[in-house]
């Protein structure tokens, strides 16, 4: 039997490159985002390339959905080894300009879908043992000015897979997060062109950004799936519980 593998939010950016690190792993990959096309696109990309993989529709934050995807990955391959739980969404904003559906809708995304994709496919991870890895973020570690919803949801996210990892480490489940930095994809690309008036200051914005990072330039979707595969395979064996930032230095060196 193949080992298996879910990946949330692989219609895009992070989420298709740790689909496709996976899949030249050997691992059998089902695709799944709240945007299917997308996510039918990274798979056929898989399928051409030879990897067997499959794509499914499935919105995180909707229960229903979560248990149809783990499903079918079940139906799929009868078992599910890993769960990258990457899906998320920025809401921006700082607290004074932050609605409460602002609020709920970040913790929502980011908080209680990673919730729901835990729960779902953790019974299934104790079958044979495995590792669930979630996408945190930098700013779940450390504050950055205007993304107070985001930062508290990501915040959760490195709680949930401390408080996972403790639960679950006696019984062959690991747990571990990636934090990325600025990683160039559809998601940041919207965060600073929102803030940018024009094409000018959007370049203006991403050079102040970069200029911030100790090694002067944006993650890749690559760098991150990299360390996705570390964490999410026997080569990260010994360990549980951490938070890894991948952010070309920005949290240690800064
Ligand atoms: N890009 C960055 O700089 C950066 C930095 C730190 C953390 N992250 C995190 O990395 C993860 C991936 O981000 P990305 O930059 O690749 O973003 P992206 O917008 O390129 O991709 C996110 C994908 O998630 C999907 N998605 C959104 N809501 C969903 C839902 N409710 N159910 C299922 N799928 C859903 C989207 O359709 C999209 O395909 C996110 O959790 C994000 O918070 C990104």
């Amino acid at each position: 039997m193949m080992r298996t593998a879910i990946v949330t939010g692989a219609g895009s950016g992070i989420g298709r490159a740790v689909a496709a690190r996976l899949a030249f792993d050997g691992l059998a990959v089902l695709c799944a985002d709240l945007n299917q096309p997308a996510a039918e696109e990274t798979a056929a990309q898989l399928a051409k390339a030879g990897y067997p993989t499959r794509a499914v529709g499935a919105d995180i934050t909707d229960e229903a959905a979560v248990s149809a995807m783990v499903a079918q990955a079940l139906d799929w391959t009868g078992r599910i080894d890993t769960c990258v739980a990457n899906a998320g969404a920025m809401i921006e904003g700082d607290i004074l300009s932050l609605s409460l559906d602002d609020w709920n809708r970040a913790l929502h995304i980011n908080a209680t879908g990673a919730f729901l994709t835990a729960r779902a496919v953790l019974p299934h991870l104790l079958v044979q043992g495995g590792t669930l890895v979630f996408t945190a973020s930098t700013v779940g570690l450390s504050g950055m000015k205007g993304v107070a919803a985001y930062s508290a949801a990501k915040g959760a996210v490195v709680a949930l897979t401390r408080q996972l990892a403790a639960d679950f480490a006696a019984r062959g489940v690991r747990v571990n997060a990636v934090a990325p930095g600025a990683v160039r994809t559809p998601l940041s690309e919207s965060q600073f062109r929102a803030r940018a008036v024009d094409e000018d200051a959007f370049q203006t914005l991403l050079a102040q950004v970069i200029g911030r990072y100790p090694i002067s330039r944006w993650g890749t979707p690559e760098e991150i799936a990299e360390v996705v595969l570390f964490l999410a395979t026997e080569r990260s064996s010994w360990m549980t519980g951490q938070i890894i930032p991948v952010d070309g230095g920005l949290l240690e060196l800064r």
